[in-house]
């Protein structure tokens, strides 16, 4: 297990930097997501990390040693893409001993160490398929555990649930995070889902064309994005005009909603109400031609319902000043 240093890593591709002047620590056992819409980086990121790639400039340094020329063979790293990238030639368990022959590990050892990884991803009577025999939700287990079998110090994941459906993407997740937590490996993962960032992440680091936004914990970064463009990317903001001049964001969970009337709140109109299950999207109209707000409530047996007139509030304490 190691850790992870980038220190003004930049790369260009002529007048782009794909990444530029990027810092980051990732302390060992940590899992960080970084996150970014497409052609953000994050892919360029990942393979400068995994020696795939070589930074313009900036250095690299995985448990302390100063990787930046070393070739990828001598990382240690194991990586997930969002194609599987299964040999589809060889069985579920030739797939999986493939990097351990690489590593001149054979005979029993190899065979007890690829079927511990295979029960690790809950795969074990599987051993025998091919690829093209297997879902894509037991094709991507075979990846990650073709990731994890040679102990890697480092595991770089780029968007490795992004083919799959929601439901199995949702149950994957857990099972990654229940992974990653039992091995303790060092993790990186990239995506541009939102959610799956909040939801599996110590901290998430969030890129916008090869440059840095942010790098905090879910909660901090949701609730106190350090400008516009993370507050926007992490979900629904409400922005909110200052008396003093500024913009402040505030969540739709905690924008309140009462009846009309109800202690000094702003009167406005429910444009639209939409049912989600365990809670209601409320699309609100503020009267006096304020910009439209988005509130999210529990639903708790009762809507509003569109065009019914409400009362809408938050605390002073919800309200985040951005850039
Ligand atoms: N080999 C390359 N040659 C030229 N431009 C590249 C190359 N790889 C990436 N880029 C550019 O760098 C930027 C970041 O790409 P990438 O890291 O793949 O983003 P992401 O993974 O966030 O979608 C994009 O503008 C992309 O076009
Ligand atoms: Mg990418």
């Amino acid at each position: 297990m190691s850790d992870i240093r980038l220190e003004g890593v930049t790369r260009r591709y002529g007048a782009v930097a794909a990444a530029d002047s990027v810092d980051l620590s990732v302390t060992q056992g940590e899992f960080v997501t970084i996150l970014g819409p497409s052609g953000s980086g994050k892919t360029t990121l990942l393979s400068l990390i995994a020696g795939l790639n070589r930074p313009t400039s900036g250095r690299i340094f995985i448990g302390g040693r100063d990787v930046t020329e070393a070739p990828a063979q001598e990382r240690n790293i194991g990586l997930v893409f969002q194609s599987y990238a299964l040999f589809p030639h060889m069985t579920v368990l030739e797939n999986v001993l493939f990097p351990l022959g690489v590593r001149k590990i054979t005979g029993a050892t190899a065979r007890t160490q690829a079927l511990d990884a295979l029960k690790l991803v809950r795969l074990e009577g599987l051993h025998d398929r091919r690829p093209s025999q297997l879902s894509g939700g037991q094709q991507q287990r075979v990846a990650l555990a073709r990731a994890v079998v040679f102990k890697p110090d480092i595991l770089l994941l780029d968007e490795p649930l992004g083919a799959l459906d929601r439901k199995l993407r949702e149950e994957l997740q857990v099972e990654l995070k229940q992974l990653q937590r039992t091995l303790g490996v060092t993790t990186l993962l990239v995506t541009h889902d939102q959610e799956e960032a909040l939801s599996l992440s110590d901290r998430i680091m969030v890129l916008n064309h090869g440059k840095t936004q942010q790098v905090a914990a879910p909660t901090e970064a949701y609730l106190k994005p350090a400008n516009r463009f993370v507050a926007e990317f992490l979900g629904i903001a409400n922005f909110i005009g200052l008396p003093g001049g500024g913009t402040g964001l505030v969540r739709p969970e905690r924008v309140k909603l009462e009846a009309a009337g109800v202690n000094g709140g702003r009167p406005a109109k429910v444009i639209e109400a939409i049912y989600l299950g365990q809670m209601v999207r409320y699309h609100l109209e503020l009267e006096g031609g304020a910009a439209p707000m988005v509130a999210a409530q529990p639903f708790v047996g009762r809507a509003y319902a569109a065009g019914e007139k409400v009362s809408v509030s938050w605390d002073a304490t919800d309200l985040w000043p951005v850039a």
